[in-house]
């Protein structure tokens, strides 16, 4: 079976990102929110990204129309569902909300559907234990901007199939991205080491060794990094790279322990760039 029909739940950041990468390379999207509200704000994204295409001169005017025309949103988890040879979950990154999904994805899609998660440090093999098809669920994690960003991690859960695998791969190459494969772990590859990188940038900072702005500028000039791994974070956002610190440190050991100056930040609300202040100051 082809991939020519895909549902993407989850209209957020990287929902509406893959919903519109998958529409301009031609596949017919559903796009799915527990919200009317939530889809609303996901088209009105999808939107500004095809008026962005088109000003930037990367889209035409009948491709522009046919990326908005090809996303049909539905609310309806099952009507959006029911014809898809694939879906890609873009929900909230929780493992009882994913599996919740997937349970139900398990019961709606066609028998031979596969089902994808974006998850960034969640156990597809684990989430695939919600469903009766672990051979046909897989991990295709996808990077934020998507439209920009050329990397897909293709993440093998324990028991997905040979098969499940290279219709992964096809997918990714069809949305004109660059697929890797890794098995299940931690971080996979991107996160894992990205971990560690901002996560000894922090330390240096909060041992007082160096100030941020000397991180970032030894990292972009010394490494030749395009950012430093501090702004990096707080393009992230700091509760997400908290987030995925605690799952490095729980999967991988105390070589990956949370810094604290990490967790003082989220906790007094500074998330980077979303909230004006992360590592550094931000004004609109
Ligand atoms: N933001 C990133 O940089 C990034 C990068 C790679 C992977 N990811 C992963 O992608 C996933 C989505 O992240 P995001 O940043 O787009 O999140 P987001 O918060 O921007 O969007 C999540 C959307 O999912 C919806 N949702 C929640 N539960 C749902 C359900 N049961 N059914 C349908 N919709 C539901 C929410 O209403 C929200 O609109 C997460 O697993 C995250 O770890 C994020």
């Amino acid at each position: 079976m082809e991939i020519n029909r895909i549902a993407v739940i989850g209209a957020g950041a990287m929902g509406t990102g893959i919903a519109y990468q998958a529409a301009r390379f031609g596949l017919e999207v559903t796009l799915n929110d527990i919200k009317q509200e939530f889809i609303d704000k996901g088209i009105s994204k999808i939107k500004e990204m095809v008026k962005t295409g088109v000003e930037r001169k990367k889209l035409d005017l009948k491709e522009a129309k046919a990326i908005i025309e090809g996303i049909k949103p539905h609310l309806d988890l099952k009507e959006a569902v029911k014809d898809a040879d694939m879906v890609v979950e873009a929900i909230f990154e929780n493992m009882e909300v994913k599996k919740e999904l997937f349970a139900k994805l398990d019961e709606y899609t066609k028998p031979d559907a596969i089902l994808a998660t974006n998850t960034s440090s969640l156990s597809v093999t684990e989430i695939a234990t919600a469903t009766k098809r672990p051979k046909k669920v897989i991990g295709t994690h996808f990077f934020n901007p998507v439209y920009t960003m050329k990397l897909v991690e293709i993440v093998l859960g324990e028991k997905s199939s040979e098969d499940t695998i290279e219709k992964a791969i096809e997918f990714a190459k069809r949305l004109d991205k660059t697929p890797v494969k890794v098995k299940d772990s931690p971080g996979f590859i991107v996160n894992r080491i990205l971990g560690a990188l901002m996560g000894e940038a922090i330390k240096i900072l909060e041992e007082g060794l160096a100030t941020g702005r000397d991180i970032d500028t030894a990292m972009t000039l010394g490494a030749n990094h395009p950012v430093g791994p501090l702004t990096l974070a707080d393009f992230v956002g700091l509760d997400i790279a908290a987030a995925t610190a605690n799952t490095l440190h729980q999967g991988l050991g105390d070589c990956y322990q949370t810094p604290k100056l990490l967790l003082e930040k989220v906790e007094k609300g500074e998330l980077g760039m979303k909230s004006g202040k992360g590592f550094f100051e931000y004004t609109e």
